[in-house]
């Protein structure tokens, strides 16, 4: 039976997602330590595959892989053979025939890692398709969400910006419902499908900024992708106006509130650097679960006897 790799949160079942973020917990470090490392991955190889840019996914995939043991290789499209013609499929084959143990892998096309692993015994782990899913971040920032002590089940989160561009909204909605959390999807109309608010339950949609805030217990913020905008969807000079997070947005909020992003952030674009650096901020907090997350995925992939990952 070929190993199962991880394309989405929509997939997992809600047990499946409490197992991974019980064991990411495992892996975190005590306060002022560092991580420890661990024996579990020993001989096993993870390529990181990366299309689009990336500081944080990439580079903690990395450094999970090398805290678990393993080793790992990290390739961008600009030095792999796609900038020479090469098709994605004919890559994939290529790197599954070096027989690495997992793919991770980035890429701008929705659907693109769907449809590489129909091909491939090798597993893949999505580390954001498009406007898709973004299944590790939604990981951590549930996990980061618990560390503060609080329940996924009845929490209001209130998720600001892009959101018709953002795998990490999507991947967010698809998690949080699973816990019956209360879902704010907030922006400006034209970033603002009306299909997101069906695709799970809990999930409701406006575009006053301060409805959004009212009552929440978690914002997540997110970054306008204009690299995915065919044209502009708001001016820009305006966007900071209606939809940056600043600080009187934060006395509206509950006292217990906390500022989340993925992350990169644009400050004075989407987030006022007085917030983005506040008590509320646990915009680092992200990162640094990003890696006991990522262990925690890589381990669940990867761990067990290991199989021959041979390409079709
Ligand atoms: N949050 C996130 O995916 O960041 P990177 O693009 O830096 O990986």
């Amino acid at each position: 039976m070929p190993r199962q790799g991880l394309l989405g949160i929509d997939t997992l079942t809600r047990p499946e997602i409490e197992q991974i973020l019980d064991r990411a917990r495992d892996f975190q470090p005590r306060p002022d330590e560092s991580f420890r490392k661990f024996n579990i991955l020993t001989g096993r190889m993870v390529v990181n595959l990366f299309f689009e840019a990336s500081t944080r996914t990439r580079t903690s995939f990395e450094i999970a892989a090398k805290h678990l043991g393993a080793d790992a290789v990290s390739i961008t499209a600009q030095a792999s053979s796609v900038s020479k013609g090469e098709s994605l499929v004919d890559t994939l084959n290529t790197l599954a025939a070096m027989r690495p143990d997992a793919i991770v892998m980035r890429h701008a096309s929705s659907g693109a890692p769907h449809f590489l692993q129909r091909y491939l015994e090798t597993p893949i782990i999505n580390a954001g398709d498009g406007t898709h899913e973004h299944p590790t971040q939604a990981l951590l920032d549930a996990r980061t969400i618990l560390d503060r002590g609080a329940k996924l089940e009845g929490l209001r989160v209130a998720i600001i910006g892009d959101i018709a561009h953002s795998r990490v909204a999507r991947s967010n909605v698809y998690l949080l419902s699973k816990f019956a959390a209360d879902i704010v999807l907030c922006g400006p109309a034209s970033l603002l499908p009306k299909e997101l608010a069906q695709i799970a339950t809990g999930v409701t949609l406006t575009t006053d900024m301060n409805e959004a805030i009212r009552d929440a217990d978690v914002i997540m913020m997110l970054r306008v992708q204009l690299e995915r905008q065919h044209e502009a969807a708001f001016p820009a000079s305006e966007y900071f106006r209606f939809y940056g997070l600043r600080p009187e947005h934060l006395r509206l909020a509950k006292p217990d509130l906390i500022v989340m992003h993925p992350g990169p952030i644009n400050r004075g674009r989407e987030i006022s650097s007085e917030v983005a650096d506040s008590q509320r901020s646990v915009i680092l907090n992200q990162v640094e679960n990003g890696i006991s997350v990522r262990m925690a995925v890589l381990e669940r992939v990867l761990a067990g006897e290991k199989t021959n990952g041979t390409a079709h």
